[in-house]
This record gives C-alpha cells, sequence and structure tokens, in this order.
C-alpha cells in the first residue's frame, strides 16, 4: 500500500478577505502547512480574484508554503511578479501556456495524456475536478481516472511529481481522489466556508485517508 502522507491546501478564494490573516494563523496553528492561491483574470477564466498586491501583503504575516495557481492568460509574462510577491510554488494551466513551468495544471477537457511530455519537469500536477473559475462547485467524477492515469504514469516512471487535485473536494470526495492517487487536496468552501475552518480543515484531512 502506498503510505498516504496527504497535503491539505485550503484555497484562500473561499475565506473572509476581511480576515485572512487571522484565518491563516488559526489553520497554521492547526497543522496546515500550505495555502493555494487563485489567480483569475477574467479572460482565461470567466472571474476575476486577485494577484500580487495581496500575495505579497500575506507574505509578511504567515510562513505557510504559497501554492500560487495561475489561471490567466499569458502566464509567463507574470512568472516572477509572482515569485516575487512571495509564492513558494508556481502553477500554470497547459491550455494557456507554451512554454510550461515547474507545477502544471490540466482543465477538465484536457486528457492526461497532453501533459504526459512535461511530466519529467513537473514538481507538481494539478489536476481540475471542476472547470477553473469558480469555488463552490461540485466534484467532476469523472476526472478520477484521469487522476488514476495520472498516478500510474508518475510511479511508472519512478517520479516524484506531486498530485494535486482541485475543486470540489469535500469529506466525501477526498476519499475518492485519494484513492485514485491524489496526495495533495485543495478545498476552498469546504474549509473556509465552514464556522471553524481550522476544525474543518483537520475533519477533512481525516475523511481523506478513510
Ligand atoms: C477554481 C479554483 C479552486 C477553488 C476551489 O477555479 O482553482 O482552487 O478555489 O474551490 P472549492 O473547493 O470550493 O471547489
Ligand atoms: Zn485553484
Amino acid at each position: 500500500m502506498r503510505e498516504k502522507n496527504i497535503i491539505l491546501s485550503p484555497s484562500l478564494l473561499a475565506c473572509d478577505f476581511a480576515r485572512a490573516g487571522e484565518q491563516l494563523a488559526a489553520l497554521e496553528r492547526a497543522g496546515i502547512r500550505q495555502i493555494h492561491l487563485d489567480v483569475m483574470d477574467g479572460i482565461f477564466v470567466p472571474n476575476i480574484s486577485f494577484g500580487q498586491v495581496v500575495i505579497r501583503s500575506l507574505r509578511k504575516s504567515t510562513s505557510l508554503f504559497f501554492d500560487t495557481h495561475l489561471m490567466i492568460t499569458e502566464p509567463e509574462r507574470y512568472i516572477e511578479d509572482f515569485a516575487a510577491a512571495g509564492s513558494d510554488r508556481i502553477t500554470v494551466h497547459l491550455e494557456s501556456c507554451a512554454d510550461v513551468g515547474p507545477a502544471l495544471s490540466v482543465k477538465p477537457g484536457t486528457p492526461a495524456e497532453a501533459a504526459f511530455p512535461y511530466l519529467d519537469r513537473c514538481a507538481a500536477l494539478l489536476v481540475m475536478t471542476v472547470e477553473p473559475g469558480f469555488g463552490g462547485q461540485g466534484f467532476l467524477h469523472g476526472m478520477l481516472p484521469k487522476i488514476a492515469r495520472f498516478r500510474e504514469e508518475i510511479d511508472r516512471r519512478g517520479l516524484s511529481t506531486i498530485l494535486q487535485v482541485d475543486g470540489g473536494i469535500d469529506c466525501t470526495t477526498a476519499p475518492l481522489a485519494v484513492r485514485a492517487g491524489a496526495v495533495d487536496l485543495v478545498a476552498g468552501s469546504s474549509v473556509f466556508g465552514k464556522p471553524d475552518p481550522a476544525q474543518a480543515a483537520r475533519a477533512l484531512l481525516e475523511a481523506a485517508v478513510q
């Protein structure tokens, strides 16, 4: 059996931005090590979120690992900016980038095989389990075979690529994603949508390995 060392990455998109610093501190106290930062430009996806200014400001108040997910057109123009703002990992979409970076994401309509040529140089591979753009959508169960396909290929090549899933992750879907081979779970509404996000994060991590 594969060791189940699961990472939970709460997605800031669903937090109460007026209390963001305080909410991140509570998560950190609860043992969370990583936060997912969704950057949207209103063009690559039909929604606008936040950018470098917010990330730079949060960087001053927390030592959490900043997992930045760029849902923007021409992400290569901004990678240095987001790194300078304090991102620890920057994920770009295969669908928006000709020269893919060290972490890559695929939308639901993109088959796993399309990312295979880049796998060897990917520190992380993020499988979207909803259409990117909005939090609070339902998990696309049809993505489970794609997660399994990536897991099989990563293991077959002996890679250490972190397999991440994003969208609709809650206590019911987290174990399904983990069983399919995901090790890093992004969750927005099922953490920040709860009265006690730190408690919800702990419960989600527990459910994930059931
Ligand atoms: C969607 C974002 C997700 C989003 C997940 O485009 O990439 O990270 O915040 O939100 P939930 O967990 O609510 O589906
Ligand atoms: Zn995301």
